[in-house]
């Protein structure tokens, strides 16, 4: 058994802040103490399968930590297991994942790290299966990744977020509204739940917590009748009262995800003014969520991140992906990880705690 010589990396599916802070530590570990070659594929998945890549040498590197995005550019379009390919008016899927597979032995690649949220980890496990020697770096601001206490990004996101909530608290003191916030997080509660504590959301609406539309308008009014002639209201996108429908903005279809939520605050906004007479208005945060300069937190996890992930390559402890588990980071199969979401327990301490400091979750 060899010494490791070269590691490919990739970032897949929906950028957040600290992906250039992983890239730079794995960089940097493989070169300064491994003497590891490194090469980076462009746009995710699909610079394995275009043949896109550039070397990740110490330059390459510099300068980057505190940079949002990443520099290798990501793709949330690109599964090579099932590649799109347009015919006439629809798509016709073809597995190209060999071509994957060619191209890392190719260009002798000891071990591929792939950086990514379910999607891209998934993708990376099928790969570790098919013979790659595969290691997982978790991302998301939507914290829904199973095996990991939290995921880089997810911080950045719950501080852009808690300060957009700051900045409508006192717009919404002064002109005597309800404001609700839609953020995102798709099918998990975290992101909404934590920056909905953090910035005092009077109600925070969650997928785990189905609302009843009768308390959000109760506690708006509630709140109206002892002179707090203000509310905020935190949605997450994927936030749906009992018995009905998350709210989808679009369907995509040539991506692994083919839903994309959204349009719930809007909605909310308009039915809460109407049910209540009070003037209300929404905000989409959107993708001003994932944007941005990260966290010192996230800088720092992304780095430990990075780092576990090049000790794990010259390990050769392959099908791994590195994880947060209290204040150590270890590593967990990548099978683990993407078996199921990691949502919010309705029950949990943090629910249990704002209710008790006066919020309500619309039930
Ligand atoms: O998974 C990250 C995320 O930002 C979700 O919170 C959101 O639902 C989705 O990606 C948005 O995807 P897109 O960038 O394709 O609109």
């Amino acid at each position: 058994m060899g010494s490791i010589k070269k590691i490919g990396l990739l970032t897949g599916g929906g950028d957040c802040p600290g992906l250039n802070a992983v890239i730079r530590a794995v960089a940097k570990t493989a070169i300064n103490d491994h003497d590891i070659k490194v090469i980076g594929f462009e746009d995710g998945f699909l610079g394995t399968l275009e043949g896109k890549f550039q070397v990740l040498d110490l330059k390459a590197v510099s300068g980057i930590l505190a940079l949002g995005g990443t520099i290798l550019g990501t793709s949330n379009k690109s599964n090579p297991f099932a590649v799109m390919i347009k015919k006439g008016e629809g798509f016709q899927v073809r597995d190209e994942s060999d071509k994957v597979v060619d191209l890392c032995n190719k260009l002798e690649l000891d071990c591929l790290i792939c950086i990514g949220g379910d999607g891209t980890l998934s993708m990376g496990y099928k790969f570790y299966l098919k013979g790659l020697p595969v290691i997982g770096i978790p991302k998301t601001i939507d914290n829904d990744l199973s095996s990991t206490d939290v995921t880089f990004g997810f911080d950045s996101a719950v501080s852009t977020a808690t300060d957009a909530i700051d900045r409508l608290h006192s717009t919404a003191m002064s002109h005597h509204r309800v404001m609700v916030v839609e953020l995102m997080g798709r099918y998990a509660g975290w992101l909404t739940l934590i920056s909905g504590i953090a910035g005092g959301g009077d109600i925070i609406l969650i997928p785990e917590i189905p609302y009843r539309f009768g308390k959000v308008c109760e506690a708006v009014i509630k709140r109206n009748m002892e002179g707090k002639r203000f509310s905020l209201v935190i949605v997450s996108e994927g936030a749906k009262p009992v018995g009905g429908d998350i709210v989808i903005k679009r369907k995509v279809k040539d991506s692994p995800d083919t839903i994309r939520l959204g349009g719930i605050g809007n909605k909310l906004a308009m039915d809460i003014e109407k049910a209540t007479g009070l003037e209300s208005r929404a905000t989409t945060l959107g993708h001003l969520q994932r944007g941005g300069s990260p966290t010192a937190r996230d800088r720092l996890l992304a780095t430990q991140f990075g780092y576990k992930a090049v000790e794990l390559a010259v390990k050769k402890d392959f099908g791994k992906m590195v994880s947060l588990q209290g204040n150590n980071v270890t590593a967990v199969p990548i099978k683990d990880a993407v078996k199921q979401l990691k949502l919010v327990d309705p029950n949990c301490e943090l629910v249990r705690m704002a209710k008790s400091v006066g919020t309500s979750f619309g039930i």
